[in-house]
């Protein structure tokens, strides 16, 4: 059933053949066929193959994956890169596949395929680049105690929100059931990537953009949907120590009717100015207000935030302005399963003065304890230097989930080996 690799037009063969990695390796380690999702239309086969091509079938379609890359020792499903686990902070680093799929002219995403992880080509005048009309999502992978499986934490959540994303930004958007195989497809072709338990996750980058060439303002003609993958430890240079945020009094991230909850790409450059400015005064990040009253917390440049008040847990509620986290509605699920009152509402900058703890959550930075914020040159202290006892149960719940360590309760989990 062997036919010759597709690769999309548009997307150059600028492959990377690895000159950076340290060790190669059959890149599908799959001895036997796998097929992911068995109950769904849309099944993964990846095929163990001696002429290093594998087949990637989606919604019924074959296309050929390109794994010309050099092949040397067969490995076993536990086989991790060998990389420096210990310090992998959170920058990209090259993995072996990315996984591209294409619009076409009907709105319909069709046939996707994994290729080998490298530069992309597109037109200058593509929407993306001259109109901003592009989505991403941020996920993790763990890898289980035993070395061989990994969990997906709540894809179709991501999924999800990509397409109410895509509705506000006049872009298609894959089915839940395509982006949820494609990210699967990623992972296990990108298994190696995934760090030993306890040494990071596999951060998971879906990208949704019009690629199509446009020039008057208008909906790009075509789009595509790219998944790509790098492992990842901490996201704050101070690791899981508490980080110190200032409130922006001058930028805001979004306005009512805007695009701030939705994760478009341009709400990310909207904040760098102010981050830089922070990050050069020595603070970890910014804090933003509401544009409207200057009042009322929105979020982090980068992640939710919440404030703790006599054991009770409060969020800025979801209206458009703030980015509606999955880490941010995950923690809310596991504090109420733990007794915690926890209120959305509208939260004061003048309740963090009194606030007994304040964190942060967001799927890079997992839970956050927050040590400091500092507003009107007026700086406000948190804990000891670590967690607080409500973030910490909190965290702990969480990621003891996340990563395999305890029973998943709420079934967020998404099993792949
Ligand atoms: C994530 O938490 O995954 C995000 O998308 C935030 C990003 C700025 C790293």
């Amino acid at each position: 059933m062997e036919r010759a690799t597709t690769i999309s037009p548009s997307l150059s063969q600028n492959y990377l053949l690895c000159p950076s990695r340290a060790f190669t390796t059959r890149l599908h380690s799959f001895s036997t066929t796998r097929s992911l999702s068995p109950s769904s239309s849309s099944s993964i086969k990846v095929q163990h193959s001696s002429s290093s091509v594998s087949s990637c079938s989606i919604n019924g379609g074959t296309s050929l994956t390109r794994c010309n890359a050099v092949l040397s020792n067969s490995s076993s499903s536990t086989e991790v890169a060998d990389i420096d686990w210990d310090n992998i902070g959170f920058g990209l680093k090259p993995t072996d596949y990315m996984y591209v799929m294409k619009c076409n002219l009907n709105g319909e995403f069709s046939e996707g395929e994994l290729q080998r992880f490298g530069n992309i080509e597109v037109s200058p005048s593509a929407g993306v680049l001259n109109y901003g009309q592009g989505l991403f999502e941020g996920m993790k992978a763990y890898r289980k105690q035993d070395g061989k499986n990994i969990l997906l934490f709540r894809p179709q959540e991501n999924a999800t929100r990509m397409r109410n994303g895509a509705e506000r930004m006049c872009m298609p958007a894959p089915s839940v059931d395509q982006f949820v195989q494609a990210v699967k497809a990623t992972v296990l072709a990108n298994k190696r990537w995934v760090p030993p338990a306890g040494k990071g996750s596999l951060y998971i980058r879906p990208l949704l953009m019009g690629t199509g060439a446009v020039l008057g303002l208008a909906p790009a003609p075509e789009y595509t949907f790219l998944v790509y993958v790098s492992p990842v430890g901490n996201y704050f240079k101070e690791g899981v120590a508490p980080i110190n945020l200032i409130v922006e009094s001058e930028f805001h991230r979004a306005t009512p009717g805007g695009t701030g909850g939705v994760k478009t790409i341009g709400n990310y450059a909207a904040v760098l100015k102010a981050q830089s400015i922070a990050k050069s005064k020595g603070y970890s990040d910014v804090l933003y207000l509401d544009c409207v009253y200057k009042r009322y917390l929105e979020e982090v440049s980068s992640c939710n935030i919440f404030i703790v008040k006599d054991n009770v847990i409060s969020t800025p509620e979801i209206k458009g302005t703030i980015l509606p986290g999955i880490t941010r509605k995950s923690i809310i699920d596991v504090a109420r399963t733990q007794g915690f009152k926890v209120e959305e509402r509208d939260v004061t900058v003048d309740e963090l003065l009194d606030a007994d703890e304040v964190f942060c959550t967001g799927t890079a930075v997992v839970v956050s304890p927050v040590g400091s914020i500092t507003h009107k040159g007026k700086r406000v202290s948190y804990g000891e230097g670590s967690f607080g006892p409500v973030s910490e149960k909190l965290y702990t719940v969480l990621t003891s989930l996340q990563m395999g360590l305890s029973e998943d309760n709420m079934n967020w989990t998404v099993n792949l080996s």
